[in-house]
């Protein structure tokens, strides 16, 4: 593939983030190049995000590339809430106006994606990893990168940053002009992928006094399933019968519920953190998605965050590329900022609701607990945790 010395924007990772921003440019007739660190295969089977809320889902379908996800996507409009062996369901549609979520794997889409950008898009090069962003201060934006074994400089107007929170990008803004702020938390998901139909139609979010579980799923029969477990687990010390024990345990309902078991296809252990850099803008550089704010997975918001980024960053450009104007350039931080602090308070508020902190006493139990037969009692409290998770329209 030839690839210019020069484009308007480059995009640095191949994630969600970088090719759902490409693929927005290429219709608003921008160029761009994307340049990826790792190969295809990688990119493509790394597993992670399962669950689409109502914005990406629109702008999916908006952008031509929603054809195989509404084929195979499974639309949910609820999730169940599971706790004092009882099951409460929130039900979506009728508490957010007819909104709801699509499991739909970040692997499904990526791949739909690289398959539109490969066909119809602007170069996109695998094994492409940027060593340094230079001239932000001079005004002339360019990205080093070593492809084959080779160094190369791209020149551009813009640089956008979608490499991830391990990425360089975030690096490129001087540290008095960046401000973070960052949580641990005292726990991490051991995650399986489990060849096992789903034993519930929808999620089950459980709280237990031996720790979270949550139950999800990839397709019809593949089941997704995930434990609270202390950080520094190695999932070899969770050998196949110990974790479906365990989640027997967790899961644990009046009546005559029944996990189904079935052949695990892989185990990984995720830590949990949240954290968000301000501004997410420094000169011609944008930060999008893990590159700018992680959340903590409970509540499935990191994905959705990512694309909600780049579709406020591709509509900025679009007016920028059409008439000269850079008011939404301009604006591109703080609009992202209130919908990420929003995210940020929810997925807090989720994971510290449903998971047991090893330190935490009898006391903040029944907190917990208390808030759980809230949102199980009153409407409005159902209605707030529904609005959030299914999230807000985009923009
Ligand atoms: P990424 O998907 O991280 O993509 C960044 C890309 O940049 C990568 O392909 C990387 O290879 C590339 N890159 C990095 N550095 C360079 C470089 N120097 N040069 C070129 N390319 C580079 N969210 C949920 O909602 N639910 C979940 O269950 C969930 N589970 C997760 C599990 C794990 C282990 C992780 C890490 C995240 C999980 N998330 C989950 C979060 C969600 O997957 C992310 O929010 C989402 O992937 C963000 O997309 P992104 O495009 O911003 O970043
Ligand atoms: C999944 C991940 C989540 O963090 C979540 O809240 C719901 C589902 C999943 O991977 O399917």
């Amino acid at each position: 593939m030839s690839v210019p010395a020069r484009t308007t924007v480059a995009i640095i990772g191949a994630g969600p983030a970088g090719l759902l921003l490409a693929r927005l440019l290429r219709r608003s007739g921008i160029d761009s190049v994307v340049l990826e660190h790792r190969d295809r295969a990688y990119v493509e089977q790394r597993q992670r995000a399962g669950i689409l809320e109502q914005g990406t889902i629109d702008v999916l379908r908006e952008c031509g590339a929603g054809e195989r996800m509404d084929r195979e996507g499974l639309p949910h409009n609820g999730v169940e809430l599971r706790f004092d062996g009882r099951g409460h369901r929130i039900d979506f549609p009728s508490l957010t106006g007819g909104r709801a979520v699509m499991v739909y794997a970040q692997t499904e889409m990526v791949k739909d994606l690289v398959a539109l950008q490969l066909a119809e898009g602007g170069p996109l090069l695998f094994e492409a990893r940027a060593v340094a962003i230079e001239g932000l201060e001079a005004g002339q934006p360019s990205v080093r990168y070593v492809h084959e074994g080779r160094e190369h400089t791209l020149a551009c107007d813009f640089v956008v940053g979608c490499d991830g929170f391990h990425g360089i990008a975030r690096a490129a803004v001087p540290s008095d002009v960046l401000r973070t702020f960052d949580r641990e938390y005292p726990y991490s998901w051991l995650g399986i992928m489990a060849d096992v139909p789903p034993s519930s139609d929808e999620l089950i979010y459980a709280h237990s006094e031996r720790g979270f579980a949550l139950l999800s799923m990839r397709t019809p029969t593949v089941s997704r399933l995930y434990l609270q477990v202390p950080n520094g687990t190695d999932p070899a010390d969770w050998p196949d019968e110990r974790i479906w024990d365990e989640l027997d345990l967790r899961f644990a309902v009046d009546g005559d519920w029944k996990l189904e078991r079935g052949p695990i296809t892989s185990k990984s252990v995720t830590p949990m953190r949240s954290f968000v850099t301000e501004p997410m803008r420094y000169g011609p550089l944008f930060l999008a998605g893990d590159a700018a704010h992680i959340v903590p997975p409970t509540g499935a918001k990191g994905l959705n965050l990512a694309a909600a980024d780049v579709v406020v960053l591709a509509r900025a450009l679009a007016r920028w590329h059409e008439t000269g104007a850079a008011d939404l350039l301009d604006a591109y931080s703080d609009t992202c900022l209130r919908r990420v602090w929003r995210a940020e308070h929810f997925s807090y508020f989720m994971t510290t609701t449903l998971h047991p902190d090893p330190a935490q006493s009898d006391f903040d139990t029944r907190l917990q607990l208390s808030q759980l037969h809230r949102v199980a009692d009153s409407e409005a409290a159902a209605a707030e945790l529904a609005q959030n998770y299914v999230g807000s329209p985009f923009e």
